[in-house]
């Protein structure tokens, strides 16, 4: 192998940068070259790339978002969208891919490494909901600023009295929500994962007036059903009754910016390496991820065919918390 390509694809989040850093850094050391592809599959399908020498990912480790930009490209689902890929990966010489995303971005590298084409992921996403990793890149600093958010709003809401829904990311995983409201020590946190009704919800609200408390979080991830609007509407129905006023704020892509924690930067720099290593030693179809403090390796095609499970033991300490 002499050139390896990357990308980044999906929604992006802090970490990308110091990633292709160490993509682009492990590989000079073995000799390869690099191609950094730009607007994830998007620019793969065109043919965009630009070449990285080491000096072309000098001081972006504190960045956030990506230098190589991202995109969500529908095409690429389709065997043309994958055709125009390989074609473009085949005029570069391009030998080797290293695709950093989230579960549709990898599961779009395992198309390719299906195609025969040689492939590891790396795992990034805020969402926390990729199997074979016990941490994505870009969780942690994400988690870092629902946190952020959360001592912010409470400062504010205990001035006033006032029970506030945060909606928080995290597509249909309610990760980010549930560690952003046990670090955040909310009064209640509504995930997609555990049912939880709207009386439910009034109910907790009114315990934590009838408790004393000068404020009501409630950190709402964005996959709960019926939705935070219909939260809101349902307790300013039972205004009178509840004690609190109700306020929403909406994080919203705030958290998928931001310069990259330390944790993130570090996850990203031991993958991005991990994930040249395994292109490098013919360990192909791969993605590596974090167990522990291990790098390991899960095949894509067990990825892509997975989904994780919310520690619900963790959901229980927040409601043990909530007193
Ligand atoms: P993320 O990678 O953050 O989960 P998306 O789900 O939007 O973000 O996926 C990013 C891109 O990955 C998609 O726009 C598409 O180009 C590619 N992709 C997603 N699902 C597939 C699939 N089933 N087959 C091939 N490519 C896919
Ligand atoms: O997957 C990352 C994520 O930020 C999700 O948490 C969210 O549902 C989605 O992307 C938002 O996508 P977009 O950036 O296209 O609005």
């Amino acid at each position: 192998m002499r050139r390896i390509g990357v990308l980044t694809s999906g929604g992006d989040g802090p970490g990308l940068n110091p990633c292709i850093r160490a993509v682009t850094r492990r590989a000079l050391g073995y000799g390869l070259e690099v191609m950094g592809i730009e607007r994830g599959y998007a620019g793969l399908m065109e043919g965009e790339m630009i070449q990285l020498d080491a000096r072309a990912v000098g001081g972006i480790i504190g960045k956030g978002g990506t230098f190589l930009g991202t995109t969500r490209a529908p095409e690429f689902k389709t065997v043309q969208g994958q055709r125009e890929a390989l074609r473009n990966l085949n005029k570069h010489n391009i030998e080797g891919l290293v695709v950093i995303g989230g579960n549709g971005s990898l599961t779009g590298a395992l198309a390719l490494h299906q195609h025969g084409f040689p492939v590891v992921g790396v795992p990034a996403t805020i969402d926390n909901d990729v199997p074979g990793t016990g941490m994505a890149v870009g969780v942690d600093t994400a988690l870092n600023t629902v946190l952020g958010a959360i001592d912010r709003i409470r400062d504010t809401a205990s001035s006033h009295q006032r029970a506030f829904l945060i909606e928080v990311m995290g597509r249909n995983c309610g990760y980010l929500a549930l560690m952003g409201g046990v670090a955040g020590g909310a009064e209640m946190v509504l995930i997609p994962e555990v049912e939880t009704t709207l009386e439910e919800v009034a109910q907790g609200l009114l315990d934590a007036y009838i408790r004393g408390k000068a404020h009501c979080i409630i950190v709402v991830a964005e996959g709960y059903k019926p939705g935070c609007q219909a939260i809101v509407d349902y307790l300013n129905e039972r205004r009178e009754e509840l004690g609190f006023q109700v306020r929403l704020t909406v994080l919203g892509h705030t958290q998928r910016g931001g310069s990259p924690s330390a944790f993130d930067r570090l996850l990203a720099t031991r993958l991005g390496a991990a994930a040249v290593a395994e292109l490098h030693n013919g360990h192909y179809g791969q993605m590596v991820g974090i167990k522990g403090r291990e790098v390991v390796t899960t095949p894509l095609e067990e990825v892509a065919s997975s989904t994780i499970e919310l520690d619900l033991d963790l959901y229980n300490l927040a409601k043990e918390m909530e007193k």
